[in-house]
């Protein structure tokens, strides 16, 4: 059978199109897709979204979180900026991303600006997440307390709380049986009030404790009552390790009680752009003991600040030689 000559031609596909870039997420594929078979409806995501987003909004909100953060929003990443925005859309009443961001400038208001960091911050983390940090931290541990009793760390993007309490119970398995009053201090921070909120309670669902090994879980946590029924409660004794304090990391003061010994700042970097990073890496160094340790993220390289920082492998740094005062931390 063939088509009536009035038919438009079908649509023919191009290679790129059918061909993903491996980058490609499946909405952006789905996106070529479309606009490669109906051009007219250029942007079909706006037509379906229930607010207006355009590129001109992407941009403001880019500078504004980048400004306000250190965040760098890559230009994928507008699918995420249009949902995670939508809600305090909805929470305020405005109809449009340009009239939401004018409200947001104008009102100057602190707890609106709150929830747009909030909402824009990426808090994904996990229990003994990069596990191979923790026997290393053990081992930064017991050679330090020969050498002293007060042990000071920070975990400067603790999220929910699974990572410094992975860290607690790491200093606590460490140091029972060793003998001896360990003063242990670990400050939480994070820029994000909400998940700051999460980690301060200490409480979580089955899910997210499956990677504590059931010895630590048994020693560590507790089962919650009322309105915790069903969770896993982390144990005073653990807790009181922990102190939760929210810092961004761009502010120019940080209320940090140095000298540190170690400083876990992972999967964090990864959203700054080379200079910020260098910046913090700069402000880290003198905070640190000559011969503490940081810890980053599995895909984070500091190679740029090696005038700072030393790879020690497996994304631990020591200070670099060169570093007034520097001791090598092994
Ligand atoms: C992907 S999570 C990483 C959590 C944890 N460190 C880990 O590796 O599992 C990144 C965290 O960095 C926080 N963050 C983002 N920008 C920040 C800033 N400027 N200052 C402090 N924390 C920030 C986010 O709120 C988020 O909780």
């Amino acid at each position: 059978m063939s088509l009536p000559s009035s038919a438009p031609p079908a649509p023919r596909l191009s290679r790129s199109v059918l061909t993903p870039a491996p980058t490609q997420t499946l909405t952006q594929r789905l996106a070529a897709i479309r606009q490669a078979t109906n051009p007219a409806a250029s942007d079909a995501n706006t037509l379906t979204r229930e607010f207006s987003f355009q590129n001109a909004d992407f941009e403001r909100v880019r500078k504004l979180i980048y400004a306000k953060a250190g965040i760098s929003l890559s230009s994928a990443k507008q699918d995420m900026v249009y949902s995670r925005l939508s809600r305090r859309l909805r929470a305020t009443g405005k109809k449009t991303f340009s009239e939401y961001l004018d409200f947001l400038e104008q009102r100057k208001d602190a707890a609106e600006w709150e929830h747009f960091v909030n909402a824009l911050t990426t808090n994904l983390t996990s229990f003994f997440r990069e596990p191979h940090h923790f026997p290393a931290l053990s081992a930064h541990l017991r050679h330090i307390a020969a050498k002293r009793k007060q042990i000071n760390i920070w975990c400067c993007a603790a999220s929910t709380g699974e990572e410094p309490y992975s860290i607690a119970m790491t200093v606590a398995d460490t140091f029972t049986g060793l003998g001896g009053a360990m003063q242990i201090s670990i400050l939480c921070s994070d820029l994000d009030t909400n998940v700051l909120a999460t980690a301060e309670k200490g409480a979580y669902f089955p899910d997210r404790v499956e990677k504590i090994p059931p010895e630590q879980l048994r020693r560590y946590f507790s089962k919650g009552t009322g309105s915790q029924e069903g969770m896993f409660c982390v144990k005073p004794e653990l807790r009181r390790m922990l102190t939760f304090r929210r810092l961004n990391l761009l502010d120019s003061v940080w209320p940090v009680k140095g000298p540190l010994d170690v400083i876990f700042c992972r999967n964090v970097m990864i959203y700054f752009d080379k200079p910020t990073q260098y910046k913090i890496l700069s402000r880290f160094a003198p905070m640190l003991q000559p011969d503490g340790l940081l810890f980053a993220g599995h895909s984070e390289s500091f190679l740029h600040a090696s005038d700072l920082f030393h790879s020690l492998g497996k994304t631990v740094y020591e200070l670099a030689a060169g570093y007034p005062g520097h001791t090598p931390a092994r």
